[in-house]
């Protein structure tokens, strides 16, 4: 009886997750999807601890809910209080909290299943993906944290990689077939899945983190389903299907954005090399523009497309961004948004972003949809974005980002660039397009100055 109660309630978790995952998708619904899948899963957690079958004592009860009770304040404090900036990095940290729940459960299980192949199998792989999902996602969150900005490349590393991976295979083949009890040999595995795991981020330079990040997600969402295929856990089981795949598709959709084959993100050989040479030639004049002179020129626009990028998260700019929009348009221009797929730290850092500020979605504009709009625009401004502007991208064969497509602004017909210096952005190179001809720079903090570039526009009247 109670086991069917347990599955009707993990049915019910279950079909939150899917329906919650699909609210996310949409700026509207998302807030409200993912309030229900947290209902979903606060049900599957009360279900599996009040139904839970045999002797469980009263002290494991107690450092159950102990746990629970601190992992809800820290949860919750920490995302109350980040910054829409460190959102990147705190979901790294998250994901790689998932990641090493899902290796503790293959480094307790062991002992319980000695002599049982399958479930040492299915316990191995889930704790080398979790431990690999852990270590990486550590790397990664000092990568956008800013902690560790440079791509650290041991000679040979993506053979050195390869040889680690086909290793951490051929070790658990043979803990799973020689059915031995030794955790000598578990917790060795352990440490080398963690060792490649740092070993497989570390490398991964300029603007290639999105790949890696959503990868990683998806590994933590793999190592959770093994977790749940484990303990027949159907509800576990589906949150880790669902995180795995919806990572997995976001990683090709990352790849895409990136134009990098997926197999070079797994064997190391990513991110191309040349950091240090690339961009150095990039010379030339610039040329700077006030905030009165830009309120004249967008005035007696008729196009105006606005490029967001990280800068505009940094200065919290979304809002004065939808106050300069709503003013152009009351004046009839018409304007919209270009949103580059890896803009930001996160994937939908730009989206998240806008929507805060309460832009119309159908505003924002794709990369492939928009490119072709650039050649009728009278005025580009990109706010605090770089890289994904970089025509090097194009032109530059040594430089990190080669191959990326990118927002190609230098075809409007005036280009407006707003950033405080000429620092160069994530992938640490400088930026030909802020020689351009066309191009006019707006120097200063991102609300700041649009901020005045509004108030220019309001004294126009
Ligand atoms: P970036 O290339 O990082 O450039 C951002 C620019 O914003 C900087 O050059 C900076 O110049 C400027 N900036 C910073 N604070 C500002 C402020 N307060 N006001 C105005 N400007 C400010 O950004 P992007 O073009 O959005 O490209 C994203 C990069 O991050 C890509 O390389 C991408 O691969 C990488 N990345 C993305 C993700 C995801 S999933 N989206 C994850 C990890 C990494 P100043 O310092 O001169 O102001």
């Amino acid at each position: 009886m109670t086991e069917n109660i347990v599955h009707i309630i993990y049915l019910i978790a279950s079909v939150t997750f899917v329906i919650g995952l699909k609210m996310l998708s949409g700026p509207k619904t998302a807030r409200n999807g993912n309030l229900l899948a947290a209902f979903g899963m606060t049900l599957a957690i009360i279900a599996t601890i009040v139904f839970h079958k045999g002797e469980v004592s009263g002290l494991v009860y107690g450092l159950i809910f102990g746990a629970i009770g601190l992992g809800t304040i820290v949860g919750w404090l920490t995302a109350k209080r980040v910054q829409m900036t460190k959102m990147p990095e705190l979901v790294s940290l998250f994901n790689g909290m998932g990641g090493a729940c899902a290796a503790l459960i293959g480094l307790l299980e062991f002992e319980h299943n000695i002599g049982n192949a399958t479930s040492i199998a299915v316990i191995l792989t889930g704790m080398v993906i979790g431990s690999v999902s852990f270590s990486g996602s550590m790397i990664a969150w000092a990568k956008l944290n800013g902690k560790l900005r440079k791509a650290i490349r041991l000679p040979y590393y993506n053979i050195l990689n390869t040889i680690i991976l086909v290793g951490l295979v051929v070790y658990a083949i043979y803990i799973t077939s020689s059915g031995t009890h030794s955790e000598t040999h578990l917790y060795a595995l352990f440490a080398a899945a963690l060792v490649y795991g740092v070993l497989f981020v570390i490398p991964i330079g300029g603007a290639d983190m999105p790949v890696v990040i959503s990868l990683l997600n998806s590994f933590t969402g793999l190592a959770a389903a093994f977790g749940g295929f484990l303990y027949g856990n159907q509800v576990m089981l589906t949150g880790g299907i669902l995180v795995g795949s919806a990572g997995t598709l976001l990683t090709f959709v990352m790849c895409n954005a990136m134009n990098r084959p997926l197999h070079n993100v797994i064997f190391g050989a990513f991110g191309g090399g040349g950091e240090a040479q690339a961009g150095a030639g990039v010379d030339g004049n610039i040329t700077e523009v006030s905030p009165s002179d830009l309120a004249v020129q967008m005035n007696y626009s008729s196009k105006v497309i606005i490029v967001p990028g990280y800068g505009l998260a940094v200065a919290q700019a979304q809002h004065v961004v939808n106050e300069l929009e709503q003013l152009l348009e009351s004046r009839g221009v018409e304007v919209s948004y270009a949103i580059h797929p890896v803009a930001g730290r996160m994937p939908g850092h730009m989206n998240v972003l806008l929507a805060e500020s309460n832009v119309e979605y159908e505003k924002l504009k794709e990369m492939e949809d928009v490119n072709p709009e650039f050649t009728q625009t009278d005025v580009v401004l990109v706010v605090g974005a770089n890289d994904v502007v970089n025509p090097a991208a194009k032109t530059d064969p040594s430089s990190p980002i080669y191959g990326m497509p990118i927002l190609e602004v230098e075809n409007a017909k005036s280009i407006v660039v707003n950033k405080r210096s000429m620092n160069a952005g994530y992938a640490g190179i400088q930026n030909a397009l802020f020689f351009n001809d066309k191009t006019n720079m707006l120097f200063g903090d991102a609300k700041k100055v649009l901020t005045e570039l509004v108030s220019e526009l309001k004294n126009m009247d």
